[in-house]
């Protein structure tokens, strides 16, 4: 009896907690409150309530009974006239969880009975390790919200700021820390903030996982009670994982269908993002450093800024997802945002001529380049040093003599006056150890004294942590800028932390590496950019070892893998746009057979994988026909005609490369609809299948369009024009046959 009477007390908790729950993530009363202006963040002083709506989102919090910050609803934008009411804590489950951990919160320090993954856990120096933060004040600045968070007892605070972007709903969170007490304290973990999703159980989490050649894999796995940890400990972003998430409820199969809740955290260093669901099914994600041998004092007076988190919400499937994220990209994140210019075509001779580049051979391949549009002309790795193998050089950052005996001028003004800009390649935070700049300072690297200091790729990792260092690959950048005519520079990175000791500080603080570090490389490329404002940078990191909304902020585009494979390209690319916009991924077309997987492919299937992102051409030019260099003309002049749609416009994945598909398909819609380009391909034929016939999506129904075939076949019966409804529901029928077939159409608005 007893046992029964236990048992239904716990079901009468769980299904209280439930209820509450429930009234509290979709129970929005309809009492009369003041309506919350558009787009902005409106505080509900009576029910002590937060509420900031933007693009199709309403994200709401409140300080509840105990003074915590909990967090009420997030997804599909509320009527104005809703509120709701003052939040409570959920009750306990049983004796074994207290309801610190039923109530979700906006962020938790790491006391109380707290048993969730915390935003933030602190040693004191007397030993004491309860941290328990309520709330104390906010501030509200058109979209922008401040709410400040105190320890219950010491005077430890954290900002907690929120900035909605109006357009796409996406939210910026980010936390401060600050040390208001008399005494040191360590940060042993610290997260930007928890994202709280309605508590269900038929949740699919979608993430990024790769290895330096196959990157950007979408992994797609049912949520269960437990946590999965997405994370770098690698001192930098990381090609096995990305800082980026997609949560679909429901088992939508549609790209363009569904709840899809999101985010992306913007930190190039070691990061964690713990998604976490709990036995009453609430799930968390909680995203910031990653506190694998992390330690960060914090002194009296002073403060620690957590990276941001971004989140947003689709009710139009992981499409719809990817879409606000393209356009939140372009808009606020990369330098030139909010309208940053298309990119230029480019050349890279890396493939070509790897580390053997000079005057004479970089000026030939300067010439053929520009012959079929190019607009920059980029020289890769070997150019400076002793660097003729990756052995040795990096770090002396001056034009190999012997390779270009008058400096870089030359082969620049020839650039120039071919009618492209010049780009050079540089690894700015790496030394050979076979180079001059080693040999003058081996204390600059990060190390553990009397330890071994681990080579890869024959390099080691200079401290950027380290003042000294920092200023050093400011200004030998800087001179280089100053002394060059040098419009782009792609910023390589070709290895992750070992032994990442920091001997000139005292051991307490040597693991603040992870976060100095990146802190300072922000700051080189800010001000650079600063100083040289006509500069863009490619963030590169052996492919995409270093792609994230951290160095997006300071970089123009990156390089999403070494595998140019233009076939391994189609899934690498689908996995890319998940998380970032077409516009920032270079895709060269490079030789065939292809020497990732000696694949052979025609160079118009090359053209066509590699137009669905940013065009640059990688191949060994010295080696084309001249049938090659015309169909290459005429491919560069096709791009630039839809590079804006591209790169700036809505993309929509019609057919998906994965799990060995043989067919992909993407279409790319330019706002406000006025044109669609489609690419179209085909691994192998099989038992003589038509290809599939595309439905369009994303055209005006009522617009009439233009059809034109860019290259390929379409079917006798296509019409010259129709209306957008027609393209979406009759659809298109491409001839296509064969093995490793690409073909490409693009709709235009008739005026
Ligand atoms: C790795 C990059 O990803 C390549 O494109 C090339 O720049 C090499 N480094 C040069 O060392």
């Amino acid at each position: 009896m007893k046992t029964h009477c236990r048992f239904s007390a716990f079901v009468a908790r769980v299904s209280c907690v439930l209820f509450l729950m429930a009234l509290l993530f979709f129970g929005a009363s309809s009492a009369a409150q003041a309506p919350a202006p558009q787009n902005q963040v409106h505080y509900d002083a009576q029910t002590h309530t937060f509420r900031i709506d933007g693009g199709s989102v309403s994200y709401v919090f409140g300080v509840n009974n105990s003074g915590e910050l909990q967090s009420i609803y997030w997804g599909k934008r509320l009527p104005e006239s809703d509120s709701f009411p003052t939040p409570h804590s959920l009750p306990a489950l049983a004796s074994f969880t207290p309801p610190v951990n039923t109530t979700p919160q906006e962020f938790t320090g790491w006391g109380g009975g707290l048993y969730t993954v915390p935003d933030l856990k602190v040693t004191f120096s007397d030993g004491n390790r309860d941290l328990v933060l309520h709330y104390v004040s906010h501030q509200v600045q058109g979209s922008s919200l401040t709410v400040v968070l105190k320890d219950i007892s010491r005077a430890v605070y954290v900002t907690l700021s929120y900035k909605m972007d109006e357009a796409t709903g996406i939210l910026r969170r980010t936390a401060l820390v600050e040390n208001k007490t008399d005494q040191p304290f360590t940060i042993e973990q610290a997260a930007s903030g928890t994202w709280n999703l309605p508590a269900a159980g038929d949740y699919q989490l979608n993430y990024l996982t790769g290895r330096w050649g196959d990157e950007w894999n979408l992994q797609r796995e049912s949520l269960h009670p437990g946590k999965v940890i997405l994370e770098s400990r690698r001192g930098s972003t990381s090609h096995e994982s990305n800082p980026w998430f997609g949560i679909e409820r429901g088992g939508s199969k549609d790209q363009d269908h569904g709840d899809v809740w999101f985010g992306a955290l913007g930190w190039s260093g070691s990061w964690q993002i713990a998604v976490e669901q709990n036995s009453i099914m609430q799930v968390r994600v909680t995203g910031g450093f990653n506190p694998f041998d992390f330690a960060y004092v914090l002194h009296p007076g002073e403060s620690l800024q957590l990276p941001d988190f971004y989140g947003g919400y689709s009710s139009n499937g992981m499409g719809g997802a990817s879409r606000l994220l393209h356009r939140f990209e372009l808009s606020s994140i990369l330098p030139e945002s909010p309208d940053p210019r298309p990119r230029p075509v480019l050349y890279n001779s890396w493939e070509a001529t790897e580390f053997n580049v000079n005057e004479a051979g970089q000026e030939k391949l300067a010439e053929e380049a520009a012959s079929i549009g190019v607009e920059r002309f980029v020289m890769d790795d070997g150019w400076f040093g002793e660097r003729n193998t990756d052995h040795a050089g990096l770090g002396d950052w001056y034009p190999n003599p012997q390779k270009f005996p008058h400096g870089l001028k030359p082969l620049i003004d020839k650039v120039h006056s071919l009618g492209m800009d010049f780009g050079l390649w540089v690894e700015p935070e790496m030394v050979n150890p076979d180079s001059q700049l080693y040999r003058q300072h081996p204390d600059w690297v990060l190390n553990f004294p009397g330890r071994p200091r681990t080579e890869e790729r024959n390099q080691v990792v200079l401290n950027l942590a380290r003042p000294d260092v920092k200023a050093w690959v400011f200004q030998t950048l800087d001179k280089l800028l100053t002394d060059n005519e040098i419009s782009f520079l792609k910023w390589d990175y070709n290895r992750n932390w070992t032994e990442p000791g920091w001997p000139a500080v005292s051991p307490d603080q040597e693991k603040e590496v992870y976060v100095k570090y990146v802190q300072n490389l922000y700051s080189i490329l800010q001000e650079l950019r600063a100083k040289h404002p006509k500069v863009e940078i490619e963030s590169c990191s052996g492919g995409g070892g270093r792609v994230d909304l951290g160095i997006l902020r300071y970089t123009d585009e990156v390089w999403p893998s070494d595998n140019t494979d233009p076939f391994d390209r189609l899934s690498i690319q689908n996995g890319f746009t998940y998380a970032y916009t077409p516009e920032v991924m270079m895709a060269w077309v490079t030789d065939s057979p292809s020497w990732m997987n000696h694949r052979s492919t025609s160079l118009t299937y090359r053209f066509l994988s590699s137009m669905q992102g940013s065009l640059g051409i990688g191949a060994n030019l010295n080696k084309w026909t001249p049938q090659d260099f015309e169909t290459a003309k005429k491919l560069v002049a096709q791009y630039k005609q839809v590079r804006g749609t591209v790169q700036h416009g809505a993309l929509y994945r019609l057919i998906s490369p994965l799990h060995g598909s043989e067919y992909s398909v993407n279409e790319y819609v330019a706002s406000p609809g006025d044109q669609a380009v489609v690419f179209a391909f085909l691994h192998s034929s099989q038992m003589g299948n038509p290809y599939p016939r595309i439905y369009l999506r994303g055209l005006d129904p009522a617009a009439r369009y233009h059809f034109s075939m860019m290259d390929g076949q379409a079917a006798s019966d296509t019409p010259e024009s129709a209306s957008g409804e027609w393209w979406m529901n009759v659809g298109v029928q491409l001839n296509m046959r064969g093995d490793l077939q690409a073909s490409a159409f693009a709709l235009q608005r008739v005026p």
